[in-house]
This record gives C-alpha cells, sequence and structure tokens, in this order.
C-alpha cells in the first residue's frame, strides 16, 4: 500500500529516497521549475555544467538522475523535463501532468518519493498527483510475476499545501485517478474475459457497498422492451447483450447528468467484417461504458451534489448465422426503425436504445461517451477527442478537459449531413452514410436523433480511448481512461454554476 501526503516542506530538507524536480527547456539552456528553488540553491553551480554533460535538455519525457552526495536530504535527484514554457494554462497543467507521469516510472523502485513539481496552486496540486497515479499505472492480471515495486510514501510538495482547496484537490485527485485505473483495468481485459454478461457482472460489483445503485437488464428483459439496437448487434455473438443502468440520486442534487456509454466488448465488425489489422485493438470498443460507469463512481465517492443516471450499452459485435445483415431494419427503444447499411457502424444503434432510455428520465444534460468512429481518428490523431453537441455543453465539455488534462475538438453536424441520415429508402433513418467522407460527423448526426431534443453532449473517443505505443506521460499502453476527468469536472461545473461559468 502506497500512502500519500501533501506537504509544505522544503524538498532539499525533505527525507525521501528520491526528489523529482522539474525543468523547462528554454533558449538558454535548461531552467529549473517553480518548486526546485531550494535544490537549486542547495546545489549551487555545480548542476548546471553537470546536466550539460549529461545532454539534458528538458524535452517533455526525458529524465536525469543526479546523484546528491549529501547537499539534499535525499540520495538521489531526479530531473524530469516539462518541454518548453507553455504560453496558457491548460497546456501547462498537461506539461506538469505529463512530466509526474514520467516520474512515477522514473521512480519505481524508491521506497518514498518526493515530488517538487509545480505546485503553486491546487489545479498544479491536482495535476501533479493524478499524472503520478496514472503514469504509475500497470496492468499485470495476466502476468505470472509481479510488476515493480511501489513507492510506500509518496509526498507532494506545495507552497499552498496547508490550504482547504489544496487538500481537497489532492483527495479528489486520489479518487479521480482510481476511477481511471478502474477504466483502464476493464479495457485492457481480453474481449473474451469481459463479454456483455461478464463486464455487466464487474459492473454489479463495483458498486457495492458505494451509493450508486446497478440494474442489470438481460436480453429477455430488452426484448420485452423493445431494445432493437442492442438486440440487433449482440444477435451474433453467443454471449447475449445487456443494458446496465446505474443512478446515483444524492439528496442535495442541483442538476439531473444522464451518461451514455458505448460497450462493444468486441467490435469485428460483424458481416461487413473489419480486416484482422482493424480488429486487433478492438477489446477497447468498450471504453465508453467503462468511461461513464467509473464517472458515476467518481462523482458518488467524491459526494458531488450531482443526480446521474448512467447507461452502459453492452453487446458484442460478431459473425453468426444470428448476426444481423445490411439491409435489416431494427426498431430502437421507442419505436424509431432504422436500415442497417453497414453492421461496423454498430456503435450508434447500442447508444440509440441507452439515449432514448435516459431521455425518458428527463435529466437536465445527456452526455454520450464512444469509440465510434475511425474517421475521428483520422482527423485529430490518437491525443484530442471530438465533441458534439449543444453549444453550450460542447464549451463546458471543452472547458471541463482544459482543467483536467484532456483535450476535446469541437465538430460540426452540416445540414447536409443531417438530411442523409433521414435518407433511408425503407425505415425512419439510415444508420449508414453512402458517403465516405465525415462518418463521424453522420455518426453524431443520427445519435442526436436520439437525444429528445435536450441538451446533449457526444465525445469520440475513437482515437485516445486507446493508446497504442509506448508509456508516456501520464498515459500507458492500452486503455487510457480518457473522457474520465472532464465528465468528472463537468459534474463538478454542474454543482458550482457561479464559480464555473456553466
Ligand atoms: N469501433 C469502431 C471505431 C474505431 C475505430 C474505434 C478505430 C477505435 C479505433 C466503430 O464501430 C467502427 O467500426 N466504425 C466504422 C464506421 C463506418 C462503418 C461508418 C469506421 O470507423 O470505419
Ligand atoms: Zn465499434
Ligand atoms: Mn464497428
Amino acid at each position: 500500500m502506497t500512502t500519500y501526503h501533501l506537504r509544505g516542506a522544503s524538498p532539499a530538507k525533505t527525507r525521501a529516497d528520491a526528489v523529482v524536480v522539474g525543468a523547462w527547456k528554454t533558449r538558454q539552456g535548461v531552467a529549473l521549475a517553480d518548486g526546485a528553488e531550494d535544490v537549486a540553491s542547495a546545489l549551487g553551480r555545480s548542476l548546471r555544467p553537470l546536466l550539460s554533460t549529461l545532454g539534458f535538455l528538458g524535452k517533455p519525457g526525458e529524465v536525469a538522475r543526479v546523484p546528491t552526495a549529501g547537499k539534499l536530504a535525499t540520495p538521489l535527484l531526479v530531473l524530469v523535463g516539462l518541454g518548453e514554457r507553455p504560453r496558457d494554462r491548460a497546456a501547462e497543467l498537461l506539461a506538469v501532468r505529463r512530466a509526474a507521469g514520467v516520474a512515477a516510472r522514473s521512480t519505481a523502485n524508491a521506497a518514498s518519493v518526493a515530488l517538487a513539481l509545480p505546485a503553486s496552486d491546487p489545479g498544479l496540486v491536482r495535476n501533479v498527483l493524478e499524472g503520478y497515479l496514472l503514469g504509475g499505472y500497470a496492468f499485470s492480471r495476466y502476468r505470472s510475476t509481479s510488476p515493480d515495486q511501489r513507492a510506500g510514501t509518496v509526498s507532494v510538495l506545495s507552497s499552498v499545501a496547508r490550504r482547504q482547496e489544496a487538500t481537497s484537490a489532492f483527495e479528489e485527485a486520489q479518487v479521480v485517478a482510481r476511477a481511471v485505473h478502474g477504466v483502464r483495468d476493464w479495457v485492457n481485459t481480453p474481449a473474451g474475459d469481459l463479454t456483455p454478461p461478464l463486464f455487466a457482472a464487474e459492473i454489479a460489483k463495483a458498486t457495492k457497498g458505494t451509493p450508486v445503485k446497478a440494474t442489470v437488464l438481460d436480453e429477455a428483459k430488452l426484448a420485452e422492451l423493445g431494445c432493437g439496437g442492442l438486440l440487433g448487434v449482440g444477435g451474433g455473438s453467443s454471449a447475449p447483450p445487456r443494458l446496465v443502468e446505474l443512478r446515483y440520486s444524492p439528496a442535495d442534487a442541483v442538476a439531473h447528468l444522464a451518461l451514455v456509454g458505448k460497450g462493444i466488448t468486441f467490435d469485428s465488425g460483424g458481416l461487413s467484417i473489419k480486416t484482422a489489422a482493424g480488429m486487433e485493438t478492438m477489446k477497447c470498443d468498450m471504453a465508453g461504458a467503462a468511461t461513464v460507469i467509473q464517472a458515476t463512481l467518481a462523482i458518488a465517492r467524491l459526494g458531488l451534489p450531482v443526480r446521474v443516471t448512467a447507461y452502459a450499452c453492452l453487446a458484442e459485435n460478431m459473425v453468426s448465422g444470428s448476426s444481423m445483415r445490411p439491409g435489416d431494419v431494427l426498431t430502437i427503444y421507442g419505436g424509431t426503425t432504422v436500415e442497417v447499411l453497414n453492421t461496423d457502424a454498430e456503435g450508434r444503434l447500442v447508444l440509440a436504445d441507452g439515449l432514448v432510455r435516459a431521455v425518458e428520465q428527463e435529466p437536465d444534460v445527456i452526455i454520450d461517451v464512444a469509440t465510434l468512429t475511425g474517421h475521428m481518428m483520422t482527423a485529430l490523431g490518437g491525443r484530442v477527442g471530438a465533441v458534439f453537441g449543444s453549444d453550450e455543453v460542447v464549451e463546458s465539455l471543452v472547458e471541463a478537459g482544459r482543467e483536467s488534462g484532456e483535450r476535446h475538438w469541437p465538430m460540426p453536424m452540416p445540414q447536409d449531413v443531417v438530411d442523409r441520415v433521414h435518407a433511408s429508402q425503407i425505415a425512419d433513418l439510415a444508420q449508414h452514410d453512402w458517403i465516405r467522407w465525415g462518418g463521424g460527423l453522420f455518426a453524431a448526426a443520427f445519435l442526436r436523433e436520439f437525444t429528445g431534443q435536450r441538451p446533449w453532449g457526444h465525445l469520440d473517443i475513437a482515437g485516445p480511448g486507446f493508446h497504442k505505443g509506448a508509456a508516456a506521460g501520464d498515459w500507458t499502453t492500452g486503455g487510457t481512461g480518457f473522457g474520465l476527468t472532464t465528465l468528472v469536472d463537468y459534474a463538478r461545473g454542474l454543482s458550482a454554476p457561479a464559480a464555473s461559468g456553466v
């Protein structure tokens, strides 16, 4: 077990196995960051030439380990690069968050670590600890040998350590990081071990001992309700679909937020089958569901005065004699008929059932999260999510991401695309566009049809939901948990409208 402390102590005097400081890359060379002042003066003039000999420039991801030979209370000084000094607050938070993630992997064998990264306000404190906790994530369920040891004591050093806002930010960061770990664990679990029934059971288990109530709707119940999207998509799998509904209803709720997540536990494409390469990472296609479930748990653990109703739409998109076919018509919960034209555009079908269920609860706002389209990955790459929806919701989601280490980019839903959603030859709506371009826009416009004109936001996280490369900053290989901090911060904004401008 690791314990975490927020301290005001000087990094030069703090006793630990290693002390971590940040370094900006400047035109004049390395500049030690805010928080490292004492370290700089204790080491004096010897540090700069040493860093130059080591070739340390302060680039993001760069690490220099310097034995302190008695000049500091810690035997080892670890410098982590922060990159060039950012122009805005969001970039600064992100730089610090990523450096803290690098720090976690660079001090894996130290029994105690002191982090003296920039932490002069509560937002920075939060990003230091979240970055550290997320960068140190490891998925070891399938390893027969246990991974690196974790530090027993981690101290975050901050000049505002005694401020109430800083201690709350510090506590909250631990709740949020635990939830992101939960998302990563689920996303990283192989699809064969997390079919819709198994995932539903895991979700129910995760709510035990929390104020969140879970209801699992099985295939018989879904048939009774007429959830044709989930049943159609899930029909090809021997593991039947599930709809998991969560409810968190605090007595002091000031707003009602509905969350809907895409939970395709494996996406083979169905009869419109994917290529082998296209399928490789498709265990990640339930990341949206994992994110909304863990966000609900985090909001409840933080005790935010926001009522949350969450829907995890779980199905496995497989190939068999009972798979839905291109050309089939499905009836979504509530009666809207949809002509299926590409069985690989399955996410919108399961989300449609969930969205209509959400609308019935008359929430103030609905947000869905989905690894929905490769198109948005093509457009924005692996680090930035696409956001669609009502203007004020989109704006608040982008802002929530800026505070919490995630970048979302607003995307349009042009009228010609909206028109084509209504252009099915035989049903109310067409599920797939005959025009190949802008497929993420069509998907979003399709979803909007099921939102009952309520304020709505849609996060397409196909790019940033899963990280194929090596660990970098606060991201480790595999599931990232992208979207979670944004949802929790968005809920925070709903509970404090004056402060956040929502
Ligand atoms: N799950 C995929 C989207 C995806 C792609 C997520 C890459 C993560 C990484 C989704 O179900 C899908 O297959 N979308 C199609 C949509 C098309 C058929 C309109 C796609 O991206 O090609
Ligand atoms: Zn999919
Ligand atoms: Mn698909």
